[in-house]
């Protein structure tokens, strides 16, 4: 793609626009300012610059252009982002790059074609109608997701299409129908007597679908799907992932369920963040397109065996991949379609009865009124695993503190089975010292800057809006350093108030948001310590040095204690 269709984009689309279109925006002087997106804060330091057409967030770092910000926010690639903006700038890409009209273009053209044709004979076939309407599906739903119907004949689609012309060869590839065994030239439609859920990609063009049988097709499968294509990526692919992206960032976590089926159901419910896997279990693949819009995860499953063991593989997968996973058992025998037709608010108290899935299996055990060295013994196979899974040692160490509280095992012989049983792992423990530990810093230094720059400000400053004595106090006393221990304090002395002043000025709530910047860099200090000592019990445990680790792992209560104060303080 040319870069100068980028250019285009950037001179038609204003960035206050495009931002303010996702998250609400103040003037702020000659910029804007909001809560920022991408990580938590109660007041804004998210500023957008409509000059320089770029955003940089105080808090966390963030910062780009409109590209970057729509791929972030919409979990899109750099052409999804290029394709959603060129579209919203009104910039036909295909007029600045002929060759961007592909092949592939030609195959969504005809996935719309059949898409059209069955949605046509749905709204003809009465009794096809009567069935969504009597399995819950409002008529405005049906619309929306734009199912259809794939009559009971062998050759209606491929006869519909080719006098669209459309070859066979072209339909071949879209996967919509099949060659004949009996005749070398024949062809016949895959999908035949089957209600159509057109799958879409997360731009919401359909590339695939998926036929629940209706008519009485002999020996013929529930669902039939579209084989893989150009366009259709199994393990990538979501269902509903077009719609629900936004509302799982909003929302900040998603929900999964099986099926298109149930995935309608909730979404018609208004649980919007919901995206089902279709036809196959939930790869990692589909994990990390959704962990790129949240890190938290909700399965619903049917709490019948098959369903909970569905549901736990991908579970186990999450939890591998770093994410924080919830479990939301349905009654037995129920699927979220039907026990929202049938008792919706059933339904919602399922889910907010969700737990993690350790305190899930810790629960299962503790139901199951097992005792003394059995308790140990079985929370040890069955619950330890999961808790040594935990890529985050300070989620961990909550979790040990949990599990104790609940079956007054001591935590000293939790952690010392986590160990034995190598659940603990320096690989995790390094990996994690180096990603959050670099994240860490970068924030630290970050709110420092800040800090420091409002205290050199406030100094000079006759008429002061804060007292910048207290700041320096509270500097003190969470970082233990005064302002001439920070070198930036003396090297940049003069651009430190120059940002201070401009970001600062005029602000009402000062006094709560040098609060809020104190409260942050206390918890990344007490992280940084954390994930320091974690290493150092390690390495103690390793030298088999009994009185250090005890030290080492006292200390690490304390810090856990410490954070979760913070936590609750901050609620
Ligand atoms: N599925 C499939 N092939 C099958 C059966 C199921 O691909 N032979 C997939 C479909 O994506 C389906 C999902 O697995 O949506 C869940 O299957 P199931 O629970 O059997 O179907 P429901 O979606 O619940 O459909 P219904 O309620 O109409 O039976
Ligand atoms: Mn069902």
């Amino acid at each position: 793609m040319p870069s100068n269709s980028v250019e285009k984009i950037k001179e038609k689309l204003d960035i206050t626009e495009v931002v303010g279109s996702y998250i609400k925006l103040q003037k702020a002087g000659a910029s804007y300012k909001a809560k920022c997106p991408f990580h938590n804060e109660k007041t804004p330091s998210f500023f957008v610059s409509p000059g320089r057409g770029t955003y940089y967030c105080f808090g966390c770092g963030a910062k780009g252009d409109i590209f970057t910000f729509v791929e972030e926010l919409e979990g899109l690639d750099f052409l999804g982002a290029l394709r959603l903006l060129a579209d919203r700038a009104g910039i036909e890409l295909e007029k600045i790059d002929p060759k961007a009209r592909s092949e592939k273009d030609k195959l969504y053209e005809i996935m719309e074609l059949a898409s059209k044709y069955f949605e046509e004979n749905l709204a003809k076939n009465q009794k096809a109608m009567q069935y969504l309407n009597q399995r819950g599906f409002e008529k405005e739903t049906v619309k929306l997701w734009r199912l259809g119907y794939a009559e009971n004949e062998w050759r209606n689609l491929q006869n519909h299409l080719s006098v669209l012309r459309v070859n066979d060869n072209e339909m071949l590839k879209c996967g919509l129908i099949k060659k004949s065994e009996q005749s070398k030239e024949g062809f016949y439609d895959v999908f035949r007597g089957r209600i159509m859920f057109p799958i879409f990609d997360q731009n919401g063009r359909i590339i695939a679908f998926s036929g629940r049988i209706f008519d009485d097709v002999p020996d013929a499968p529930k669902y039939i799907n579209s084989p893989e294509t150009e366009l259709f990526n199994k393990s990538e692919t979501l269902y509903g992932f077009d719609r629900a992206k936004t509302e799982i960032r909003k929302k900040d976590y998603s929900i999964l369920v099986e099926g298109q089926m149930d995935l309608i159901a909730c979404h018609q419910a208004g649980f919007t963040n919901t995206v089902a896997s279709s036809g196959t279990a939930f790869t990692e693949g589909h994990l990390l397109k959704l962990k790129k819009l949240s890190n938290k995860i909700m399965f619903v499953f049917d709490a019948d065996k098959a369903g909970f063991l569905a549901a736990n593989k991908s579970a186990v997968l999450a939890l591998d991949l770093g994410m924080e996973v919830k479990l939301a058992s349905l009654p037995k025998g129920s699927d979220p379609a039907q026990l929202l037709k049938d008792d919706a608010l059933n339904f919602k108290a399922c889910l907010r009865n969700s737990r993690h899935l350790i305190d899930f299996y810790l629960d299962d055990l503790l139901a199951q009124r097992v005792e003394g060295r059995k308790l140990a013994k079985e929370v040890g196979e069955k619950v330890l695993p999961y808790v040594g899974k935990l890529t985050s040692a300070i989620e961990q160490s909550h979790f040990v503190s949990q599990i104790s509280k609940k079956t007054s095992i001591p935590e000293e012989a939790i952690w010392f089975d986590l160990r034995k049983l190598k659940y603990v792992q320096t690989d995790n423990l390094k990996k994690e010292k180096v990603t959050t530990a670099t994240e860490i810093k970068k924030r630290k230094n970050h709110i420092e800057r800040r800090l420091l720059g409002i205290i050199l400000w406030q100094r000079e400053e006759k008429s002061k809006i804060i007292d910048e004595s207290k700041i320096l106090d509270r500097l003190k006393e969470i970082t233990g350093k005064i302002v001439s221990d920070f070198p930036e304090a003396e090297g940049n002395r003069e651009e430190l108030i120059f940002e201070a002043e401009n970001y600062y000025e005029g602000r009402e709530n000062l006094e709560m948001e040098v609060e809020e910047l104190l409260n942050n860099l206390k918890e990344d200090i007490l992280r940084e310590k954390f994930i320091e000592t974690m290493h150092a019990l390690d390495q103690a445990e390793k030298k088999k040095d009994g009185k250090k680790s005890k030290e080492l792992l006292n200390l690490c209560q304390e810090i856990t204690k410490e954070l979760s104060e913070l936590a609750v303080k901050r609620l």
